[in-house]
């Protein structure tokens, strides 16, 4: 695994299911940020998460609870408790205990759903949410496709695979790329875009492919927070991608690409998208042997055609609990 990765997790908003996997009714037992959760979905349709561990006898709601009603039922004794927290009925006693009437006995994440997926705002100090989620509308527009959607595991800081999207250099080095991309990075408080051109074969209008011939390719990647990216690939043809990046613990993270495309293109613009998505996704495959075996420097050298890696650090400090005076982040260069 990574190397030298201490740093904290950061806060934010966090993708935890796709909303398609957690049907009403449904319980699941997640583990996230180092904590327990269970995440379930209400009878109405609501999503809820709260911490594991039952108020009564520690039982873990996620295992084995069910949901009745808008509430959910622990597994070990029955006792109900809403998407709150709030112990809503214990019963088997004639008197409810007299912590269950002073509110929350639970502590309940704050959770929404956008963009197909279901997100919980984790904070160490539980403190709510501080921005929100941004609507990618392609991903609740009808005229775009189903979501083609992959998952992997990897052992790394959710700050140091964020870094790739600035690192310009290594797309050469890892990922091929025929000349050094240029990029420009704009930073507005917890949104991050990069813009990247590159040289790429010339696509036709028919979608024919010209290797004589080379054209700028715009990639834009939009970022908000630590846990959110969107990426359109805007050329001939057209794919909306959503990356999210959740943290299981401060050394290992799950990252989620999911892709939407336009229904009504040319087969021969499908066979090239399906190209690109795969070759993204192939790609991903690089970067992981890197950051399995790297270490994070806090106190890099950096040279001028590196890319605003100092830029993306003191951005992401904002999402650490102690602010920026202490993050313990150096900058070289
Ligand atoms: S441990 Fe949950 S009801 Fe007893
Ligand atoms: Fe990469």
């Amino acid at each position: 695994m990574g190397i030298g990765l201490d740093l904290p997790i950061p806060f934010g908003w966090f993708a935890v299911a796709y909303s398609k996997d957690l049907a009403p009714g449904e319980v699941s037992p997640t583990f996230l940020f180092g904590q327990h959760q269970a995440l379930f979905r209400t009878e109405s349709g609501e999503a809820r998460m709260l911490e594991a561990f039952c108020p009564h006898l520690g039982a873990h709601l996620g295992q084995g609870g069910k949901v009745v009603g808008e509430q959910i039922a622990c597994p070990f004794h029955g006792w109900q408790l809403d998407g709150d927290g709030v112990v809503r009925e214990v019963p088997y006693a004639e008197t409810m205990p007299r912590r269950t009437q002073e509110g929350a006995c639970l502590y309940s994440y704050p959770v929404q759903e956008r963009n197909q997926m279901i997100w919980a705002w984790y904070h160490p100090r539980r403190i709510e949410p501080t921005f929100e989620i941004e609507d990618i509308p392609e991903f609740s527009d009808p005229d775009w496709s189903e979501l083609e959607t992959y998952e992997w595991e990897i052992e790394s800081h959710i700050q140091e695979t964020g870094e790739n999207a600035v690192d310009i250099a290594h797309f050469v080095y890892v990922h091929s790329a025929r000349t050094m991309p240029k990029a420009n990075i704009t930073l507005d408080g917890c949104r991050r875009i990069t813009e990247m051109v590159s040289l790429s074969p010339k696509i036709g209008e028919d979608g024919t492919i010209d290797l004589s011939k080379t054209e700028d390719s715009y990639l834009i990647s939009r970022n908000w927070g630590p846990g959110m990216s969107s990426q359109t690939f805007d050329r001939a043809f057209k794919t909306v991608m959503m990356g999210t990046m959740t943290p299981v613990t401060n050394n290992k993270l799950i990252l989620r690409f999911a892709f939407t495309k336009p229904r009504n293109i040319s087969e021969q613009f499908n066979v090239l998208t399906n190209g690109l998505i795969a070759e993204t996704v192939r790609q991903v495959g690089h970067d992981i042997e890197i950051w399995k075996h790297k270490l994070y420097r806090d106190d890099p050298i950096l040279c001028d055609g590196d890319g605003p890696v100092a830029k993306y650090r003191q951005w992401f400090r904002q999402f650490y609990d102690e602010g920026a005076e202490d993050a313990p982040i150096r900058l070289v260069g």
